[in-house]
């Protein structure tokens, strides 16, 4: 783990310019430089550098960021991996954090399990290559399948032999230590201490890290086993190492393809991947017969927004994958879906094709969830109204996950037709069914706080147990908010007295910080939260703590993609009001900050002000209980004229 100064002196060296122009035929123009966009196929210089805000941005597909963000997304690596280039070219030296025991005991198993793994994957494929039993039962079975030598090598496929224990001995001769072995899964220990092979006897897919490093491995009976009681795969355990709900199978093999077509085939198995791989699909990734994470999608949507999801064509088939497809929509990915004929999988539909005809028919059988639904739904339903408003109610769940109101009210009007229902009818289902979802999401979130909380201390972002019609809830002016704190977050804007009655200073952060906790008031999208937060520990450890440059250079891709976006949009915005170029006042930024946290509070107020109303015309209420939401209600209104003088605004009546 790289130290937070050292972070801090990283970003404060890279020169966008600098970056950028290791890849990228740069040419001047203006106060910054352009060239043709690396992220999409650019014929016209779009891609633009600003040496003085250090960022970059395609004005045509919109990807940018700072100096770290456009090497992850350039050269398809971590954000570690990305600091330790940066490091390198500017010849800081990389200070690794102290670890805690505990946490160095962590580390050090997980080095160890990987560093068997890595020892496991070579033993694996010297087995199968090398040995003549391995050739003829190993090598034997992939090439009967009609798998090339180059495509088994790329995936590292091998083989371990029919035997007790001889991977775990030549393990244990290598020195590896038992224990590892046991935990990586590759050696069962029995009750009374006897070790075996986990995946004697099978062919082996090893699973692979977005960044190569070897998790854990699937074993594969040989066909002549199958009819047998033998489960099909065998699959490695969970692990410090390895989560299957984390990883997605081919990810490593295919990123720089998913990347370059901007679009990532989802397939259900080991050996789909590798047929389509073969079939010069390269953009594949397997979700290993799982149902689909939400950690496993915002690992492809570091590379792509669009997918198409292959499926057996079959109706059992479209109810499994319902979970999936809405997932995917709530997370904001464009969803296309792919059937094969006669139910095949993708590996037998390869083993009957040619290239051409395999890319052909993948290229023209995309179709969007909605025209997939109706298809398949539509015939069963054979004009039957009842069977009808089920498949409406079925496409209406799906259309309200969707994030983007764009693209969901693209998405009613195509269905409404499909369908022949008035698209009225249909989009007030979907305002019915996202105020439904809010609902549950609220008592999901009555119940889960405390494993929420778990979740964010862990280090996990809370992002993924919020769902989009959540998303759709928070209010418009904490972004403003937001914007201030990435802007402008650690400079000072006002004074103010401490406890002892001596004047302090304080920065737009702590203002908003103060301000807010005064009224009780907590951020509600966590992003913002954790913006605010970072931004106050940045002013405490940091002198001249830069909050734009910080969050732009975000290890959380979420965050700095919000804080590139954020500092373009009050460009705009203060292009637009025509603000004088330069920095403001501290006066004007004190007028700002108050200005955006009144209104945050105005819309909190109008927000209660409208529930009360609802409650006190609820049928059946007893006086006793109105009387007392009266008192709100008269409450809230006067605190919202005195803040609504504040925001400039009158209050009419
Ligand atoms: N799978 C698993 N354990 C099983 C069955 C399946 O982990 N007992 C996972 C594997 O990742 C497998 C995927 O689910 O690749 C899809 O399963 P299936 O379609 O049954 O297997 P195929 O990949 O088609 O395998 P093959 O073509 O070799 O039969
Ligand atoms: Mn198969």
């Amino acid at each position: 783990m790289i130290d937070r100064s050292t972070i801090a002196k990283i970003n404060d060296a890279a020169q966008i310019y600098d970056v950028v122009s290791e890849f990228v035929n740069l040419k001047k123009s203006g106060a910054g430089w352009k060239g043709l966009c690396p992220f999409h196929d650019d014929r016209s210089p779009s891609f633009t550098v600003s040496p003085a805000r250090n960022t970059c941005r395609c004005w045509a597909c919109g990807e940018g960021g700072g100096p770290v963000t456009f090497l992850m997304k350039h050269e398809q690596i971590s954000y570690p991996d990305a600091l330790k280039w940066l490091a390198k070219r500017y010849g800081i030296p990389v200070v690794e954090k102290e670890l805690t025991p505990e946490e160095k005991a962590q580390e050090t198993e997980r080095d160890s399990l990987f560093a068997i793994n890595e020892w496991a994957i070579n033993w694996f494929e010297t087995q199968m290559h090398e040995t003549a039993d391995g050739r003829a039962v190993g090598l034997a079975y992939f090439r009967g399948r009609g798998f090339r030598d180059d495509v088994m090598r790329d995936y590292r496929v091998g083989f371990a032999p029919k035997s007790r224990d001889a991977m775990t001995q030549a393990a244990l001769r290598e020195g590896y230590k038992e224990d590892f072995l046991v935990k990586t899964g590759l050696t069962v220990r029995r009750d009374d201490g006897t070790l075996y092979d986990r995946y004697s006897g099978r062919v082996i897919f090893p699973i692979r890290s977005v960044s190569g490093k070897v998790v854990g491995f699937g074993g594969r009976v040989l066909d002549a086993a199958t009819k047998g009681v033998n489960q099909k795969y065998v699959n490695s355990p969970e692990s410090s190492v390895y989560s299957k709900k984390k990883e997605l199978y081919g990810l490593f093999e295919a990123k720089k393809a998913i990347a370059k077509a901007d679009l990532v085939y989802m397939v259900e198995g080991y050996t789909d991947v590798m047929a389509m791989h073969q079939m010069g699909v390269e953009n594949v990734v397997a979700s290993s017969g799982t149902a689909l994470t939400h950690e496993q999608i915002r690992l492809v949507k570091r590379f792509t927004t669009n997918i198409a999801v292959l499926f057996d064509g079959d109706a059992a088939g479209i109810k499994a994958s319902q979970r999936g497809i809405d997932m995917l929509l709530a997370d904001g990915m464009n969803v296309k879906l792919l059937m094969l004929p006669d139910g095949q999988d993708p590996d037998e539909f390869a083993r009957k094709n040619t290239q051409e005809d395999y890319q052909q028919y993948l290229a023209t059988h995309q179709v969007d969830f909605i025209e997939y639904k109706t298809k398949l739904l539509l015939e069963e339903a054979q004009g039957d109204p009842i069977k009808l408003s089920r498949l409406a109610g079925n496409i209406i769940q799906s259309i309200s996950v969707i994030p983007d109101d764009i693209t969901r009210s693209l998405y009613l009007r195509q269905a409404s037709q499909k369908l022949g229902i008035q698209e009225k009818l249909m989009s007030d289902g979907v305002v019915r069914q996202i105020r439904k979802n809010q609902e549950e999401e609220h008592k999901r979130h009555a119940i889960s706080a405390a494993d929420l909380e778990y979740a964010e201390s862990n280090g996990e972002s809370a992002d993924t147990t919020i769902t989009a019609s959540k998303k759709t809830e928070f209010l418009p002016q904490e972004k403003d908010i937001a914007a201030l704190l990435v802007k402008y977050g650690g400079r000072i804007c006002c004074e103010a007295e401490d406890e002892n009655k001596q004047p302090v200073s304080l920065t737009v952060a702590e203002y908003i910080s103060i301000n807010l906790a005064q009224d009780n008031i907590v951020l509600e999208n966590p992003l913002y939260r954790q913006i605010l937060e970072e931004t106050l520990t940045g002013i405490l450890e940091q002198p001249g703590f830069n909050a734009e440059s910080y969050f732009i250079n975000h290890e959380n891709q979420q965050i700095a993609s919000l804080a590139f976006h954020l500092s373009q949009d009050s460009e705009q915005l203060s292009k637009i009001y025509g603000e004088q170029a330069g920095m403001p006042s501290d006066k004007e930024l004190e007028d700002s900050t108050t200005h955006a946290l009144a209104s945050l509070k105005l819309a909190i107020i109008t927000r209660q002000l409208t529930t009360l109303t609802r409650e006190m015309n609820m049928p059946g209420i007893s006086p006793e209980k109105s009387r007392q939401l009266l008192l709100q209600f008269k409450t809230l209104q006067e605190i919202k004229k005195m803040l609504s003088k504040t925001c400039g605004q009158r209050v009419l009546g």
